[in-house]
């Protein structure tokens, strides 16, 4: 196991060793009890400055990153697109420069399109997180579903992993299966052609046309959110024809294994991803995931601004 991270940012998966992973996520497991305490602080990141701006919608995300830097005694500011002075015309390399300027120990980042944490990393001498990058990455989102895996099954190694939906607009799909992997896991992917991108198989994933072929024998099962909002164009008829042909129902999720879990990044389409039968099986962990999202953004602060001092 590591004792320190050695880098200086998180910008992807893709950048990460397994080991670098597995020692982000013991890190994590042991920060998750804080978060039960009483009193949930500690004195870890005192005097560091954690500015998170956010250029997408977020609840998860943003809100889990403030609260782990709370919990670790930083100060924290939030800044998003609306209220700065991007709607007055300030681009992104400016807008990064003045609030280095003020002298920041990490910025968060969530920006619609792919590379603008790797910009950030290349400009500027501060910590950069990519807290998700347009269809790109979403590192912080795949350490977190790898954590709650693991603490439910015990291991990575050798699961079957089956992610269902937009795989071609999902960062979060591109991250998960490059975290699985590197740990050992098969990853199968289905959804609707038109959302599977050509480079799937490179990525390390399996196609699967039918969602119900990929399903069978599964540990893991993850639906992704349909993102209407990266789609430029039609990729199926409507919402209805999607839940019939790619929606997971208590029937199809039958044919996982019995110890199968159930996940979803967030926010969920109900009766479109999902049925809103899922939701109350007891292995539907989509709260878990967002409870080890705390955890794991604690773990990405402290070994980026706070284990080197
Ligand atoms: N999973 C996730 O990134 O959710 P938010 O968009 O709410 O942060």
């Amino acid at each position: 196991m590591l004792n320190r991270l050695e880098r200086k940012h998180l910008l992807g998966i893709e950048d990460l060793t397994r080991e670098e992973i597995e020692f982000i996520i013991y890190t994590a497991e042991n920060l998750k009890e804080i978060s039960s305490r009483d009193i949930k602080k500690v004195p870890t990141l005192r005097g560091k400055t954690i500015i998170s701006f956010f250029y997408e919608p977020s609840t998860r995300t943003r809100t889990s990153f403030e609260i782990a830097a709370k919990r670790l005694s930083a100060d924290t500011i939030s800044i998003s697109a609306s209220s700065s002075s991007i709607v007055k015309g300030e681009s992104l390399i400016d807008t990064a420069r003045n609030i280095e300027a003020m002298m920041p120990d990490v910025l968060i980042i969530r920006y619609p399109y792919a590379g603008a944490p790797h910009f950030l990393a290349r400009h500027l001498d501060t910590s950069i997180i990519n807290a998700g990058d347009g269809m790109h990455e979403h590192p912080t989102q795949a350490l977190l579903d790898v954590m709650t895996v693991k603490e439910k099954k015990g291991r990575i190694e050798g699961l079957e992993i089956v992610i269902i939906g937009d795989i071609a607009h999902s960062r979060v799909a591109r991250s998960d299966i490059l975290a699985f992997t590197k740990l050992g896991a098969r990853v199968r992917v289905s959804g609707p052609p038109s959302l599977i991108p050509p480079y799937i198989e490179a990525l390390g994933a399996d196609y699967y046309q039918d969602i119900e072929d990929a399903l069978i024998g599964a540990d893991v099962v993850i639906a992704l959110r349909v993102q209407r909002e990266r789609q430029k164009q039609v990729f199926f008829p409507d919402t209805r024809e999607y839940f019939i042909r790619f929606g997971l129902n208590k029937r199809r999720l039958g044919l996982t294994k019995e110890d199968a879990l159930f996940m979803h990044p967030g926010p969920v389409n109900w009766g479109v991803e999902l049925d809103p039968e899922i939701m109350e099986l007891p292995r539907t962990i989509i709260l878990d995931q967002v409870s080890n999202g705390v955890a794991i953004r604690m773990a990405v602060l402290y070994l980026l601004a706070g284990s080197k001092t």
